[in-house]
């Protein structure tokens, strides 16, 4: 029986990447800001929420498939973007999104990714998205959109919640940062896990050196590993745009001809902006409780943006799903799909494709048997009724 065989659910997807990676990359990926009051919320403002059993009825052909933006998906999951997977597993990146493709979920490609989008569009097959982040010369976005519009990406997420960057102190502690700094704390590290050694960047080294941000601007590009220092005035930076404005919104709107997103709205009154520039959707996020440390978990929000938004484009929530039961809370509060980021990288971490496959059947499996529990045998019918009243998030906003 393999290690992959032996988990059960997300948390014990979780527990073997966690002995596989090195400590630094696994905080990357697992933890949040500050005081990970967000982090925690997500996962606690998910639990409350209960659930009421209907009994007595016809459960034998229950069905997850979802609308997603006109075609059908397996079920109402998309793979969230995640910079860095790269470092979970070799070309992790593509791992996750050929475990997407076979799962009949769509995949998110983060702009921070190290698999470049045409071997994506090329090899990986299945529903592929984009995530973008604005730089400060615009015009290198835009070209990045166009990139993904020119190689078939069905949808772009822009991705608007990360203010000045995060403040994530174990990084600082761990001395993990963007290059990865090789130094005696890291190596002693990365010592300690060497089959993560051999198998990952191993592999990267025997195949052409270490991986890239391929995706980025040219002068942008750098190694995800190495001594920042030793690059003096030739580091180059990530500058990321800090002068936004919903002009940027119809730009993207004008360049991109696909399915166009924001994520990280958490307002209503920014969900109704979204409206009135013509997106075609938003994703309700507080990034996996990985920026503002003080905000709510967005499925405490939900409620308000659904009121709001009343059918006039869709939306999709994330941060803190760990367990099928969730996504269907998120689909009973409104939402019109999820996004999987850590349950999924967890899965890819700890096994690669075929972890990240686990990872998505566990949730498809937990999904089903919710809605039996909850007797709804096709996803368009759960909703709010299914919901205890006195777990409601946003009572009064409903
Ligand atoms: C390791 C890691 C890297 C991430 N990188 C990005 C990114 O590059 N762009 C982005 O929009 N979101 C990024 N996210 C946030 C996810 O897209 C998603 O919003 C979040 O993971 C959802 O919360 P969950 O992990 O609890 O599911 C990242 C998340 C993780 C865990």
């Amino acid at each position: 029986m393999s290690r992959l065989d032996r988990c059960y659910n997300i948390a014990d997807l979780r527990e073997v990447a966690e002995s596989r990676l090195p400590k630094g990359v696994f905080d990357y990926i697992d933890k949040g800001t500050e005081d990970m009051q967000s982090l925690g919320n997500n996962r606690s403002a998910m639990t409350d929420i209960k659930l009421l059993n209907r009994v007595i009825t016809d459960i034998s052909d229950i069905q997850l498939e979802a609308d997603i933006f006109g075609s059908s998906a397996a079920m109402p999951l998309a793979i969230a973007p995640t910079g860095t997977a790269g470092l979970a597993w070799y070309e992790g990146e593509f791992e996750l999104a050929k475990a997407a493709a076979a799962s009949g979920v769509p995949f998110t490609l983060a702009t921070g990714s190290n698999t470049p989008m045409e071997k994506l569009a090329n090899e990986a097959g299945g529903r592929l998205w984009m995530q973008l982040y604005m730089w400060k010369e615009k015009h290198f976005s835009d070209e990045l959109v166009k990139k993904a519009a020119r190689n078939g990406f069905e949808a772009l997420l822009w991705t608007v919640d990360i203010g000045h960057g995060a403040n994530r102190e174990h990084n600082l502690r761990n001395g993990f940062a963007t290059p990865y700094v090789i130094n005696a704390k890291s190596v002693v590290d990365m010592l300690r896990h060497p089959t993560w050694l051999s198998t990952v960047m191993g592999r990267y080294f025997m195949n052409g050196g270490m991986p890239k941000h391929v995706n980025y601007p040219e002068g942008y590009q750098m190694p995800i590993t190495g001594n920042v220092s030793k690059l003096g005035d030739k580091k180059p930076t990530t500058k990321r745009a800090d002068q936004l404005s919903w002009d940027d919104v119809d730009r993207l709107r004008d360049i991109f001809p696909g399915k166009l997103l924001i994520k990280g709205i958490m307002r209503a009154d920014d969900a109704e902006q979204a409206i009135e520039h013509g997106v075609d959707g938003i994703v309700v996020s507080n990034h996996g409780g990985r920026n503002m440390d003080s905000a709510p978990a967005p499925i405490q929000v939900l409620p308000e943006i659904v009121k709001a938004v009343d059918g006039r484009m869709k939306i999709i929530v994330d941060s803190g799903v760990r367990r099928g039961s969730d996504i269907v809370k998120c689909m009973a509060l409104g939402a019109d799909a999820v996004l999987a980021g850590r349950a999924t990288l967890y899965g890819t971490a700890a096994g690669g494709e075929a972890g990240a496959t686990k990872a998505i059947d566990i949730l498809k499996d937990e999904m089903k048997r919710t809605m039996a529990y909850i007797g709804k045998q096709r996803v368009s019918e759960i909703s709010q009724d299914d919901i205890w009243d006195g777990s409601l998030p946003g009572r009064d906003a409903i």
